[in-house]
């Protein structure tokens, strides 16, 4: 067979091309990284390029960083290329580049990709190919390409048997995808997990099956479990490591269940690795697993346990697979939270852990959530930022560090940049202009970003280049160290701050997010998507949602302008964010414990009595009691 087709299906993880290389036959296990790369030179040099690009994913798997094997990639594609130019290398060389930051030159290649292909794969050039240029914050082209991709996403909804090009993560972050089309989106990857198990998944209370408005049942008062039994609660993730902003947010959260309620399991997808934060989630475990790689063989280990509730941290971010593994059904009530903050459109998820701000009750938006809500009484969103160990509080350091002028009020935004929108980035440009004193301090990505934002700002907006400044992405220390030299956070509208947020706003950082409860105007990105709401959720949460949410773009800037220019009504801002921080729900991790676990209390107790009703479980806080 020639290169993987499905290659470049993975939009930008290397997962599946790994895979391929594990699961077909290996040239020979154990090489050195350097005699597989001169193998793979070799048969190169004898133009065969399916052995030199298997001996390539090898070396890859080892060891990524490998001097010459980005160069040798390339190399085997652009032979390929040369003798039969097609979509498919193209793609696969894309990928390959995105993977390795390279987005101009992917972007190349994937235009080519695009005249290349016909109807069906150029959905997934398509795709690719805005990714690419959103990673680099290049929008010369999305007047053409925003329909473009909308209109293939639609038409492979329309088509029973077509998994759409964009990844359900990807439909959160893209403007141009709305609240609806991201949820049949991730629907039609349900479908695909399901697909894949063999017995029946049993059907579940999900809009799928009921067609009327679920009812809303606030609760507010614990039920104790009864007889003493205690309730088998299960979390599932791939994503239980030291580098990942799950495992950093939820480091403290299984220890403070109430352990004479509730007996906890916890799957992990990865071997775990020797990080405080997975050692603190092993220790608050009753059971700690590390699931097989077969997803059938993981379901049926979890089902082994003979669970209450399955809360699936995951969803559908990164390649994983946990969804493969939910749609087995393997506990009586499946929930979603955290991982991937939409609906799942799933009809194994009964329900999802949200909050009235990121999902609103107007019916508009409740009709394109599959599952029942569990809403929280605060912001949905946890943290463990009060318990963080003193090596990652560090002290403030010199803003020379990082090329920040002394004086200047900064404005800063380290959010990934295909968060950024045009018009929201224009928007932070023109307050630039109207508040000289003032920097912009960005994360960088690629080569090109740079260049690309500086154009805008010195053409459009006669700003010296000097008053955008860069960092590189920073381990997760020195990344909360230097979030206090910044003076504001610019919230990003398509998608929100999230664990950012909760960084900025525990360094004593404020934050300003928008959040419109109307039709956005044109141009500008709506704002009714769980992701673009978090934002508004966590200022909430701290007691700040009254004078750091606006409700228009207008007032977004007006707030940048007035943080800057009136200091003493911003030092009292900073103030109320500093006494919050100790008394308000956000940063208060056993009280958001207490809150879920009196929902899950309920919706076991709802269970066990046999009720069959469909509704929201709405959570009143029982602080205080
Ligand atoms: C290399 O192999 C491809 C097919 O795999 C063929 O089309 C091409 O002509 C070959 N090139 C050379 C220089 O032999
Ligand atoms: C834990 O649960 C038990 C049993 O329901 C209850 O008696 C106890 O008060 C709870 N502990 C806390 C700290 O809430």
């Amino acid at each position: 067979m020639g290169l993987p087709v499905l290659l470049w299906w993975s939009l930008t993880k290397l997962a599946l091309l790994i895979s391929f290389a594990v699961h077909t036959p290996q040239p020979q296990q154990q090489q050195e990284e350097a005699s597989l790369l001169t193998q793979a030179r070799q048969f190169l040099a004898v133009n065969d390029t399916d052995t030199a690009f298997q001996y390539l994913t090898q070396a890859y798997a080892n060891d990524r960083n490998q001097p010459g094997l980005l160069a040798c990639f390339r190399d085997v594609f652009s032979q390929r290329i040369e003798s039969h130019d097609n979509a498919v290398d193209r793609m696969g060389l894309a990928s390959i580049l995105l993977e390795y930051e390279h987005y101009g030159a992917a972007a190349r290649h994937l235009e080519q990709a695009v005249q290349l292909t016909a109807s069906k794969s150029s959905a997934n050039a398509l795709s690719m190919l805005f990714a690419a240029r959103a990673a680099v914050c290049d929008w010369t082209h999305i007047q053409q390409d925003s329909p473009a991709l909308v209109a293939s996403v639609q038409a492979s909804l329309k088509q029973e048997d077509q998994t759409p090009a964009v990844h359900p993560y990807k439909a959160l972050m893209w403007p141009c995808l709305s609240l609806a089309d991201s949820t049949k989106i991730a629907s039609k990857f349900a479908r695909r997990a399901m697909s894949a198990v063999s017995v029946d998944p049993v059907p579940t209370s999900s809009l799928l099956v009921h067609k009327e408005e679920p009812s809303i049942f606030q609760v507010s008062s614990r039920r104790r479990p009864t007889n003493g039994r205690r309730i088998k609660l299960g979390y599932l993730s791939p994503d239980f490591t030291g580098a990942h902003p799950l495992a950093f947010l939820m480091q403290d959260v299984f220890r403070l269940h109430n352990t004479s309620e509730f007996q906890l399991y916890i799957y992990s997808l990865v071997e775990s690795d020797d990080s405080l934060e997975v050692a603190k989630i092993k220790h608050a475990a009753h059971q700690w697993t590390v699931l097989p790689s077969s997803n059938a063989a993981a379901a049926e280990t979890i089902r082994d346990d003979e669970l209450d509730i399955l809360i699936d941290l995951c969803g559908y971010t990164g390649t994983s697979t946990v969804a493969e593994i939910m749609a087995h059904k393997v506990a009586p009530l499946q929930i979603a939270y955290m991982g991937f903050p939409a609906s799942t459109g799933a009809p194994f998820i009964d329900y999802v852990v949200c909050d009235r701000i990121v999902v609103p009750s107007s019916s508009e938006v409740r009709q394109h959530y599959t599952e029942q809500l569990l809403l929280l009484p605060h912001c949905y969103f946890v943290n463990s930022h009060r318990y963080l160990s003193s090596s990652l509080r560090q002290p403030q350091m010199p803003r020379t560090r990082y090329n920040l002028p002394d004086s200047a009020f900064v404005y800063c935004c380290h959010s990934r940049p295909e968060k950024i929108d045009p018009h929201t980035f224009k928007s932070w440009l023109q307050v630039l202009v109207n508040v000289p004193h003032s920097v912009l301090w960005l994360l960088r990505s690629g080569d090109e970003m740079e260049d690309n934002l500086r154009q805008i700002a010195e053409q459009e907006f006669a700003l010296d280049k000097n008053r955008l400044i860069f960092c590189d992405k920073a381990p997760r220390d020195q990344h909360l160290a230097r979030l206090q030299l910044a003076n504001l956070f610019l919230d990003t509208p398509a998608y929100n701050a999230h664990t950012v947020g909760c960084d900025c706003l525990s360094a004593g950082v404020p934050m300003v997010s928008l959040l419109r409860n109307h039709v956005a105007p044109p141009d500008e990105v709506e704002t009714d998507k769980w992701a673009s709401r978090v934002g508004a959720s966590l200022l909430a949460a701290i007691g700040l949602d009254d004078v750091l949410v606006a409700g228009s773009m207008e007032a977004y800037q007006a707030i940048m302008v007035h943080c800057a220019t009136d200091s003493e009504w911003f030092s009292s801002v900073k103030e109320r964010l500093q006494r919050n921080y100790h008394t308000a729900p956000l940063f208060d991790t056993p009280r958001w414990v207490r809150n879920l676990e009196t929902g899950l209390l309920e919706i076991v107790a709802l269970r066990t009595e046999g009720g069959s009703s469909y509704s929201d479980i709405e959570i009143v806080d029982n602080a205080g009691r």
